[in-house]
């Protein structure tokens, strides 16, 4: 089949586009409100985009409050979703007020970062520190403002479970990282394989 994707002519229960661009890695966003209350949420439009120096990104439909949070406070940190936090990371997808602390509502517990202020989660294996650089809006299908936008942060810390660690390289399996699907569905990363990529060499060994 084929669509107009602004037209919206799928004619499916539902938008499959999500479905489509999967999986995807979830940021696990912990940021300080100017109140001072930790706002932890998990958004899937993530990514890493940019590697000297690191930058990630992720996507807000609306001003929700991590971006906001971002922001106002120039940092934010995201923790790696893993299979054994995949309850908690959903209780901290619930719309609650900039009041409540979302990381002990979720019955996770903070860890101080190194070189930002809000907290990682210490269950997590993985987190990085992110400093605050821009917000780009999106345009809506009229080319107005649609309220969506994209926050990109520079990573400035990089936190690594030491047993994750086997031979100088972080094995994936152990980490067991979780990705978002398409509507209500989820994969774990719990199998890889390697490709070499012809002419790259050692960097592209590591690509
Ligand atoms: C796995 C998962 C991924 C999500 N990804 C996004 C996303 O990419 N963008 C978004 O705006 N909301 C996303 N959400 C919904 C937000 O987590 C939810 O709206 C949350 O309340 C936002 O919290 P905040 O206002 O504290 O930032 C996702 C929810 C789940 C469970």
């Amino acid at each position: 089949m084929f669509y107009d994707a602004l037209a919206i002519t799928h004619g499916l229960a539902l938008d499959s586009c999500k479905a489509l661009v999967a999986p995807r890695p979830i940021g696990w966003i912990s940021t300080l409100g100017k109140n001072g209350v930790v706002n932890l949420a998990p958004y899937s439009f993530f990514n890493a985009v940019s590697e000297d120096p690191h930058f990630v990104m992720f996507a807000s439909g609306g001003r929700k409050d991590s971006q906001r949070n971002a922001e106002e406070t120039g940092e934010f940190v995201c923790s790696l979703a893993t299979y054994d936090l995949r309850e908690a990371m959903t209780k901290t997808s619930a719309a609650v007020g900039p009041d409540v602390d979302e990381m002990r509502l979720a019955g996770l517990t903070p860890a101080p970062s190194r070189l930002v202020k809000p907290p990682r989660v210490a269950d997590s294996p993985v987190a990085f520190e992110c400093r605050y650089w821009r917000t780009i809006e999106l345009p809506g299908r009229d080319g107005a403002p649609s309220g969506h936008a994209i926050v990109l942060g520079q990573v400035v810390g990089v936190h690594i479970a030491d047993e994750a660690i086997v031979d100088g390289k972080v094995d994936v399996t152990l980490l067991k990282p979780i990705a978002r699907l398409g509507y209500g569905d989820y994969a774990v990363i719990d199998k890889v394989f390697t490709l070499s990529r012809p002419g790259a060499g050692d960097r592209g060994a590591s690509q």
